[in-house]
């Protein structure tokens, strides 16, 4: 990361286990790619899915003392990629914990070989605690991402993550997942019923929505043609014009922030 002021780092966040963060990431780390330079940091440290989802492996060879990152590719566009998942065993577990959350932070930021970037994107666990304080503390990012389904209980989880965010980081889009289905293979779409997405719209206050079908038949949603492709190039518009606080002294996320104990009220 090369530039002067370094690149636009953005949150991927849910409350929610699988209602498709890493997704999200990866896809908007692609639909930026088409016009930006772009790197995807997985903080899921635990449940590293990102290679997996994108096919790189590793360990990263290392030159002149800094990790290269592995390229996912898609459509031609390339884009880096840091991971635990890309070290160690499939089957190793560690519990990542303390300073050596903030420690692997620093690694996967200071030490590794990104090149110039204009954008970062990091993906990260399902609900908020310590590693989101870190990546806040450490990365100052610009906005956040949230990812939910419309499912009830995806609903109120986000609910609680976006009250923990309320006061650190604006949120730029809430993504509506699973919003209708398209059919990986023909095209053929079905919207999300009017109740789904008035749910998540109170959830989302006066933040954008943005629906995204599921893609049957696809692990990569964001190469399943106009009516996905039409939510992605939103997403990415988005992130990309997300206004920059940083540096004006405005920026709630050059706030330091300390894991909120739980119960903590907010905006509902
Ligand atoms: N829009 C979509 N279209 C098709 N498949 C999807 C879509 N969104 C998610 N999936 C699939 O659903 C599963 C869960 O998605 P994903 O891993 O992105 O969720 P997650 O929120 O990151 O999960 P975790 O909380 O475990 O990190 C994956 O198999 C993924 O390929
Ligand atoms: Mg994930």
């Amino acid at each position: 990361m090369t530039t002067s002021a370094g690149p636009r780092v953005v949150v991927v966040i849910g409350g929610k286990g699988g209602v498709g963060k890493t997704t999200v990431a990866a896809g908007l780390a692609f639909a930026l790619g088409r016009r930006f330079r772009v790197g995807l940091v997985d903080m899921d440290l635990s449940g590293p899915s990102v290679p997996v989802l994108l096919g790189v492996e590793g360990p990263p060879p290392v030159r002149d003392g800094r990790m290269v990152p592995p390229r996912a590719t898609a459509d031609g566009i390339e884009v880096p990629v840091m991971s635990t998942g890309l070290f160690g065993t499939p089957d190793s577990a560690f519990g990542w914990q303390g300073p050596v959350v903030r420690g692997v932070l620093r690694q996967f930021v200071r030490d590794v070989d990104w090149g110039p970037l204009d954008h970062l994107v990091v993906d990260t666990p399902p609900g908020v605690g310590e590693l989101h304080a870190a990546v806040l503390d450490a990365l100052s990012p610009v906005a956040a991402v949230a990812v939910t389904t419309a499912d009830a209980a995806a609903l109120a989880d986000t609910r609680r993550s976006l009250r923990w965010f309320r006061d650190v980081l604006p949120v730029a889009a809430v993504v509506h997942n699973r919003a209708g289905t398209v059919c990986g293979a023909c095209g053929t779409s079905d919207r999300a019923g009017g109740e789904d997405a008035a749910a998540v719209a109170a959830l989302a206050g006066d933040v954008p929505v943005i629906g995204l079908p599921a893609v049957v038949g696809s692990r990569h949603p964001w190469r399943a043609g106009p009516e996905a492709g039409a939510a992605w190039e939103e997403l990415a518009s988005l992130v990309h014009t997300w206004p920059d606080a940083r540096g004006t002294g405005d920026s709630p996320a050059a706030h330091r922030h300390e894991p909120a104990p739980a119960g903590r009220g907010g905006r509902s």
